[in-house]
Formats: structure tokens, sequence, C-alpha cells
């Protein structure tokens, strides 16, 4: 249903004194989520997890490369031609506390799309705002509509947002780390509610998270992104059980042990800090942090490659 084919993206960076340049932030990213699916995308912070959610529904172009929705390549359609993907695609941000308007009450936030879409009849409006706030569980939804965002909890919030997202029963919805930014004790019950609502409506979804460990609630299919480049691909629970990349048996050891008679083994977790992108290390990307790195890894960029049936993996081991 989507299609990311190769897609670089840029940002333009500032560079000290000497202006701005552009500095590609995602490198020749291929992925695809069909009909339904829930696909992962993991990585750490500043691996353009984002950017590519933001490619896959066009909220970006990107600098090369190519994006079908339903087979039809949109990358470079105009805005104006883009009505069928923007009504049937949607996106959670990461913070709730800056997606909502805060003069904007619950009921009007989640009404707009609807407004902006065509449907005229307000009763009929009014009806779908409030089946779609019983969907993420404000209750009554009468009392939610009424609501400024200042009167809500983050987890609440978050759950106006998912409100929004879902009002015009979108097809693919990016949802990005949605609930990174709130407290412990609410996150479960919305990843719950993003789960049921995922059944029942059968939507595909693009579930970008830094976290390895909440995947497995959601996902079919997980996606690892490194510095830019997707360094491993596959199903959940064989990636889970059997990571091959080293990154991935990194993020995977950075999960932390419910086990407390476990809690004391040596794990081999990453060691120092993402590269910025401006300065690619040479190679893989990911030797300089990479355990079992040897010196065909600092000279020669591994290409991502299907090393078994549906498992992708960049790196020179394999
Ligand atoms: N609007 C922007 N202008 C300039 N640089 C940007 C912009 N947005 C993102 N970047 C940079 O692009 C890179 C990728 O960012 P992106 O937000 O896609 O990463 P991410 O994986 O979503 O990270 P996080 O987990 O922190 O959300 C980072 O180096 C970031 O600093
Ligand atoms: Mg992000």
């Amino acid at each position: 249903m989507v299609v990311l084919e190769n897609v670089t993206a840029s940002y333009s960076m500032r560079r000290g004194l000497m202006g701005s340049r552009s500095v590609k932030v995602v490198d020749g990213v291929s992925l695809s989520i069909s009909e339904n699916e829930a696909v992962a995308l993991v990585g750490e912070s500043g691996s353009g997890k984002t950017t590519v959610g933001k490619l896959s529904i066009r909220l970006l172009k990107p600098l090369s490369g190519r994006i079908f929705y339903d087979g039809f390549d949109v990358t470079h359609l105009p805005e104006s031609r883009l009505g069928k993907l923007r009504r049937e695609t949607r996106m959670i941000f990461q913070d709730p506390y800056a997606s909502l308007n805060p003069y904007m009450s619950v009921g009007e936030f989640v009404e707009e799309p609807l407004l902006v879409h065509g449907v005229e009849d307000k009763a009929e409006r009014t009806e779908i705002v409030y089946k779609a706030l019983e969907d993420v569980r404000l209750m009554p939804p009468q009392d939610f509509a009424q609501k400024y965002p200042h009167m809500l909890s983050g987890g609440q919030r978050q759950r106006v947002a998912i409100a929004r997202a879902i009002v015009l029963k979108p097809r693919y919805l990016v949802a990005d780390e949605p609930v990174s930014m709130i407290d412990a004790s609410s996150r479960a019950e919305v990843l719950e509610v993003l789960n049921t609502l995922r059944k029942g409506y059968r939507m595909a979804i693009l579930y970008i998270s830094h976290d390895l460990a909440t995947t497995r609630y959601f996902a079919d299919r997980v996606a690892v992104m490194y510095l830019g480049r997707i360094v491993e691909m596959g199903g959940i629970e064989e990636i889970l059980s059997e990571p091959l990349h080293p990154y991935t048996q990194g993020l995977i050891a950075s999960i932390p042990e419910p086990d407390p008679r476990n809690r004391f083994v040596e794990r081999e977790t990453i060691q120092g800090e993402l590269p910025s992108p401006q300065n690619i290390p040479r190679g893989c990307r990911f030797h300089p942090r990479c355990p079992k790195a040897f010196d065909r890894c600092r000279v020669e960029d591994p290409p991502l490659r299907e090393v078994r049936r549906g498992r992708w993996v960049a790196c020179h081991l394999y």
C-alpha cells in the first residue's frame, strides 16, 4: 500500500559561521507497508525515523527515490493532487503537548478533519466525534468534547490526538513514538487503545519507537534504522530471538531485564554516541561503535541484503 523506494532526504543545517548546508539524514531507505500490516521502525534518537514517517505520507518530498501510494507514484504530485492520500493517511506526532491547539476544545479539534474533508452535516460530525472519543476511551464523550488541552493529562492529550487521527478512518497511520512523552503509568493504556483501533479499523500502521521492547506488542515486522539507513529488517519474533546486526544486538541487550536472576549477566550494549549526519563515518557507518568491526568494515559500506527469506541485513559478517 505504501512503498518507499530508495528514498533520500536532507535538511539544511547550520554550520558554524560558514552558513548552512544541506545534510542527508535519510539515505537510500526502501520500505513497504502492506494493507493492514503493522511495521515498527526503531533506532536511536536522530537516526531518521520521524523523517521516514513523514516521507511515507508525503509530508516531506524526498531528494531522490520514489514514493508510491496504492501503486501510484506520488513522489512529485502537487498538494492539490494528493487528495486521496491526505484523506486516507494520518500521522500522530511525538509530542502531545505541542500537537494540540490550546485554543480549540477537544470536540472542535477532533472535528476539524471532518470539516476539511467535507462532512457537511453537523449532527453527523458530532456523532462521529463522539464515537472517536469513545474509541480512545475518553468517556463520557460529551464531557470530554467540551474540555480544553490544559485540562488534560499527557495520556489524555495523546488519546485526543489519536481520536483526531482516526476520525476519518485512515487506511494508514504513522504513530511516531506515541508514548515516549507521556508518563509511564498511562503508556500501556494508550498502546492498547492504538492496537485495538488498528485491528478494529483494519489500519496499516508504521509504529515508530526507539525502544524495541514495546514493538513486539504491535508489529508484524520491524525495520532497524541507524544514521539514516535501514540496517536490519524482518519478522519481529525472529529479530527479537535472533538479531543478526551488531546494532540490533546492542538494542536488544539494552532492553531492561525483567528477571532479576539475569540482571547481572554480561550483555553487550552499544557504546558511544550516534555520530552527526554531518560526519558520517566511512565504510560501514556503524563501525566506530561496533564490537565486531574488522578491516573491511572501515573501508567498505555494506549494502542491505536478504540473507534469509524475509530477513535483510547490512553487515559484512553475513
Ligand atoms: N527540521 C529539521 N531541520 C534540520 N535538521 C533536522 C530537522 N528535523 C530533523 N533534523 C535532523 O535530522 C536527523 C534525523 O531526525 P529525525 O527527527 O528524523 O530522527 P528520529 O529518529 O525521529 O529521532 P528522535 O528519536 O529524536 O525523534 C537528526 O540529525 C535531526 O537533528
Ligand atoms: Mg522522531
